[in-house]
């Protein structure tokens, strides 16, 4: 039997113990501030060990036949299924994100679960072209080693899940450190998930702690064949830093200040629905949310007034209530960066407030921002949050030129001309582009959001899974 999750501890070698530093601290349920459990407050100490357990683990993982992996990784898909119920509502209580996220979130770790057991049986390298008449040369797939992976608390759970099955799956074994903020969610039920599933020790460990504790150690470890961090620009770029002087691979997934753009012959009602789900969906906090709306003139007033009779409408409260809509910030530390440091000077700089700016705790009425321009922060920063900043232009190509200035992962452009959208989507240096439609809900398990402006590094995911978490002997990856 395994401990219960949100007892405060953390998961190496097979087994749940306490931090080395003997402390945990306490998780809390966003919308309500109550103490729902506890984390251990791991750091070098545990990361040495965990890395160490992965590292004599990981040659015996990697020994076992692919079928034997695969039926691993299914035994853990069948754990979170079994719980769904259950793990839909912690998700809730500690991300303070409505059931349909939820469902979205531990229902993507489910299913890249069950693909990444089928990618591990299908592929283990190509067959080249000879580079002479007679003879054969074969490219074989081999694990990298062990991963650490850094997670943060907007999605933990599917975060972790998109680095830790293919991962698994192809012969590594693995140490994830999650978010502070959701160290449940995002990694205890899955050290749970592992040991039910009788995943041999070492295989899979979990180190919970704090950034600057855990999340450091893990990230500047030598021991680490690739380490995945998802989260910050500011810790993404630091770590990259440090890796480089050691020549350490890192992979990095940072976000991205993405761009909504409506044409002069927009569905307007159409693009105005789609921005409450591209800008507001889970507060807005995810790095593929809408961060900047590029509006042509012709259509600007119209779509301000849509956009803000929609927003108007929503409710904000505690997730757990059905009619909820926008549930509460992840802290007050995002709520003073989305209010202080983004809507406030924008708003002294000259933007105007058609709706929202006003917040009560965590919960933070859903804003729309009208005459943003390129000077505020409204524009050039990553919201992070329920806002909605308008920002009116004369031309296509003025839109065009707009967005392609700033990072970006995932665009959306409407038009009623579907041909002039994907001529426009052409032009945008995004990683995905989605024409009269809001961002990612479509079969993203499979997409493959390649390169963007230098918000990532690595890709993740998709056809290419295979010589992500593999090397071929020569060393090359
Ligand atoms: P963060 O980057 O501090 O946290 C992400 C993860 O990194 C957490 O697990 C954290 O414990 C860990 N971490 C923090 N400091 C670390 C360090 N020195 N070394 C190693 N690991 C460390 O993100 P935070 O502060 O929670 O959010 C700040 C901003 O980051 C947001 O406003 C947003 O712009 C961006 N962000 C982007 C996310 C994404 O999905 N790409 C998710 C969360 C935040
Ligand atoms: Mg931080």
């Amino acid at each position: 039997m395994t401990e219960r999750p949100g007892d405060g501890r953390l998961y190496v070698d097979g087994t749940f113990r306490t931090a080395a530093s003997g402390r945990a601290a306490p998780v809390r349920e966003k919308a309500t501030g109550a103490v729902i459990g506890f984390y251990a407050l791991g750091g070098g100490a545990d990361v040495d060990a965990a890395v160490a357990a992965a590292r004599a683990a990981q040659p015996g993982w990697a020994a076992l036949s692919a079928p034997d992996r695969a039926e691993a990784l299914r035994r853990v898909a069948g754990y979170l299924r079994a719980n769904y119920a259950r793990l839909v509502e912690q998700s809730m209580r500690e991300t303070g994100g409505v059931r349909a996220k939820a469902e979205d979130e531990v229902g993507a770790s489910i299913r890249q679960l069950d693909i990444s057991a089928v990618q591990a049986t299908e592929n283990a390298g190509d067959i080249l072209p000879p580079y002479k008449a007679g003879k054969l040369s074969l490219s074989r797939a081999v694990p990298l080693g062990v991963l650490g992976i850094i997670t943060p608390w907007n999605y933990p759970m599917n975060l972790a899940m998109r680095a830790v099955a293919p991962g698994l799956a192809f012969g590594n074994t693995v140490v994830l450190k999650p978010a502070e903020l959701t160290p449940v969610i995002g990694g205890q039920v899955l050290a749970e998930a592992a040991a039910e599933a009788g995943l041999p020790p070492g295989v899979f460990n979990v180190v919970t702690g704090d950034g600057p504790d855990a999340g450091a150690a893990l990230a500047a470890h030598p021991g680490l064949d690739l380490l995945d961090f998802t989260g910050s620009r500011e810790v993404g770029t630091a770590i990259a830093v440090a890796a480089a002087a050691d020549l350490r691979p890192v992979r990095l997934e940072l976000g991205g200040d993405n761009a909504f753009l409506v044409l002069d012959d927009a569905d307007v009602e159409l693009a105005a629905s789609c921005a409450l789900v591209a800008s507001l969906e889970f507060q807005g906090q995810t790095c593929i949310s809408s961060s900047r709306h590029i509006v042509l003139r012709a259509v600007a007033d119209r779509y301000l007034e849509a956009v803000t009779r929609r927003v108007e409408a929503l409710r904000v409260g505690d997730p757990m209530e059905r009619e909820t809509d926008l549930g509460p910030l992840i802290s007050t530390g995002q709520r003073d960066r989305l209010h202080e440091g983004i809507v406030r000077p924008s708003v002294d700089r000259g933007a105007s407030v058609l709706t929202g700016a006003v917040y009560e705790g965590l919960f933070y009425r859903p804003t729309v921002l009208s005459e943003v321009t390129v000077d505020m922060p409204a524009f050039t920063e990553e919201i992070f949050g329920p806002v909605i900043p308008v920002t009116i232009v004369d031309s296509e190509d003025e839109a065009v030129a707009l967005t392609n200035g700033y990072p970006m992962l995932m665009n959306s452009v409407f038009t009623t001309d579907l041909m002039r959208g994907l001529a426009v989507a052409e032009r945008l240096q995004a990683g995905e582009v989605h024409v009269n439609d809001a961002h990612a809900r479509h079969g993203a398990e499979n997409q493959m959001p390649g390169f963007t402006k230098r918000q990532w590094i690595g890709v993740q995911r998709g056809p290419l899974h295979l010589p992500e978490w593999t090397a071929d002997p020569a060393g090359r990856r």
